[in-house]
């Protein structure tokens, strides 16, 4: 398969965002480290309260100078942290949309001093009120119940129910378990399905999409499906190991083994 550039970086995010050109992204797909202490075989998960929204206002300085006019980002955070990090993007950008993601955790037990807590919250912001948005790419087609509904006479031929509807701002799908075929060993990896909409919807065609916390290659995966180009860093040598050979298999590129150099940077296509 070919298509625009991939770019894996085992690297800092901090170090090498000197190599993307300033307003040269269209879309930021940003997952960083939580602030609740999960083990990514790095100490970057270990910031709590003023030292993780220092660490906050770090990276959005750092990636902001990177969007071009028209560019989004989307960021993911815990009910913990969105705050404060929204109050500080909204200070930088344009708040577009809060998103739930409700992981469809399964009701077994849970929390019993408050409710079990079982959503990601992700923000969408956009540099200017230009920014691009694609709901043609990403609309829902109705089931056939709801067609059905909709059949009297008055209903047929209408558009909108040809063409499918907006997603709404709760995204419904379920996390990857242990079992689930797209699962690699990451302990936040996120669901293609959630990265593939963001791309769909916020990155035209052949556009860049930069992922300064790349795990295991989710976005790099998604970005390659959509045909868009991807720059990404890692810190931790065996998640960008898995990034790049799971970018290889969903392009079909095979690399030769001796360049399979731990710590190589990469880039395909
Ligand atoms: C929430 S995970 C990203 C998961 C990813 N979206 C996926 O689907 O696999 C955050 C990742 O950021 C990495 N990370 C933390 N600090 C970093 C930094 N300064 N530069 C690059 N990567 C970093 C961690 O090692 C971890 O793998």
């Amino acid at each position: 398969m070919n298509g625009p550039s991939a770019s894996l970086y085992n690297e800092d995010l901090f170090a090498g965002l000197g190599r993307l050109a300033d307003a040269s992204v269209d879309l930021v797909i940003a997952d960083p480290p939580y602030g609740l202490g999960k083990d990514y075989g790095n100490d970057s998960d270990c910031l709590s309260g003023e030292e993780y929204f220092a660490f906050s206002r770090r990276w959005i300085d750092a990636v902001l100078p990177k969007l071009k006019a028209n560019a989004s980002l989307y960021v993911f955070l815990t009910w913990q942290h969105s705050p404060e990090v929204f109050c500080y993007l909204k200070t930088r950008m344009l708040m577009v949309n809060e998103i739930i993601w409700d992981r469809r955790v399964p009701s077994m037990g849970g929390s019993t001093r408050k409710y079990s807590s079982v959503h990601d919250t992700i923000g969408l912001f956009a540099k200017s009120r230009e920014y691009y948005f694609n709901l043609d790419s990403v609309r829902i087609p109705y089931d056939a119940a709801t067609k059905k509904a909709r059949s009297r006479s008055i209903f047929v031929g209408k558009k909108w129910l040809e063409i499918g509807y907006n997603p709404k701002d709760v995204w419904s799908v379920t996390r990857l378990h242990r079992q689930d075929p797209e699962r690699e060993d990451h302990p936040t990896q996120k669901p293609l399905e959630i990265i593939e909409r963001m791309v769909l919807a916020s990155c035209p065609p052949c556009g860049l999409i930069l992922d300064p916390f790349m795990g295991s290659g989710t976005a790099a995966v998604a970005a390659a499906r959509h045909a868009r180009a991807y720059a990404g860093f890692e810190l931790n040598q065996d998640y960008f190991a898995a990034a790049r050979s799971r970018l290889a298999k969903a392009t079909g590129t095979l690399e030769p083994q001796e360049t399979l150099r731990a710590g190589a940077n990469l880039r395909l296509f």
